[in-house]
């Protein structure tokens, strides 16, 4: 049985889809009013039990907009972790905003959703940076980043305090035979992290049905999990969602 106490964030960049498939054209100017509000859905997590909320802030603006971003910011009771590109522009946006942390991930402009961790061996300097500027603001810094020792270790090199495994390639091959080698990945990936002092968070298509395995890797302190959690919120109302994926943490 897991009786370690794995925390649970929720990304509510998928609400913010939803949205702007419809509203897409209009000015976010009614507020809560336009429907769904991906910051009422965060906080009807925080009262289900989330322990934070993520956000992640594209360049393109193509789900959550800065509005959300504020009004997050202003309401959560929780701790607010924005995910962003390593871009001036951003590194300026959440020098001002100050969230608690920032989640640096890669942004290619095709993708519907993030889809491979951030290139830290390939952008050392500019990764390193960022790293600095967050630090000197008193942000968290995350890297999301692939489960590869290469990865882990300049992460570690540059002083992240905290990675995300990314976990989108053991969720696709959860029902494939590739599921035990990329589940073997991201143990070694969460021991070497922890070895070298790094906090070991992790995300990307975590569902109810692959949790039951995931909480089985060690040294885990946060899982971040968006889609699957807003999927059965369709069917259950937001707190059971949440409320459920809490259960299979403890
Ligand atoms: N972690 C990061 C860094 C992400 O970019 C995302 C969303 O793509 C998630 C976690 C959540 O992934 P999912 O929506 O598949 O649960």
């Amino acid at each position: 049985m897991n009786t370690r106490n794995i925390l649970l964030g929720v990304n509510v960049d998928h609400v913010a889809t939803v949205r702007q498939a419809r509203y897409r054209a209009h000015p976010l100017d009614h507020g809560d009013e336009v429907e769904p509000d991906c910051v009422a859905f965060a906080l009807a997590s925080e009262t289900a039990g989330a322990d934070g909320i993520t956000m992640h802030l594209r360049e393109d603006r193509r789900h959550v907009q800065e509005s959300d971003v504020r009004r997050a910011h202003a309401q959560i009771k929780t701790r607010l972790n924005l995910e962003m590109a390593c871009t001036s522009a951003m590194v300026d946006y959440a020098l001002q905003l100050k969230p608690h942390s920032v989640c640096l991930v890669p942004e290619g402009r095709d993708e519907i959703t993030t889809e491979g961790g951030l290139n830290v061996v390939g952008q050392k300097a500019r990764v390193g940076e960022v790293i600095a500027a967050m630090t000197a603001a008193g942000i968290k810094t995350s890297l999301f980043i692939d489960p590869h020792p290469a990865e882990i270790e300049t992460s570690a090199e540059l002083g992240a305090p905290w990675i995300e495994l990314h976990t989108g390639a053991y969720a696709n091959a959860y029902f494939h035979e590739g599921r035990i080698r990329e589940f073997e990945t991201l143990r070694k990936g969460a021991e070497l992290a922890h070895s070298l002092g790094l906090r070991v968070n992790a995300g990307h298509g975590i569902n109810y049905t692959n949790i039951a395995e995931v909480v089985t890797l060690p040294h885990l302190h946060e899982l971040n999990i968006g889609h699957s959690i807003i999927s059965r919120s369709l069917f259950v109302g937001v707190e059971q969602a949440v409320r459920e994926m809490k259960a299979c943490l403890r």
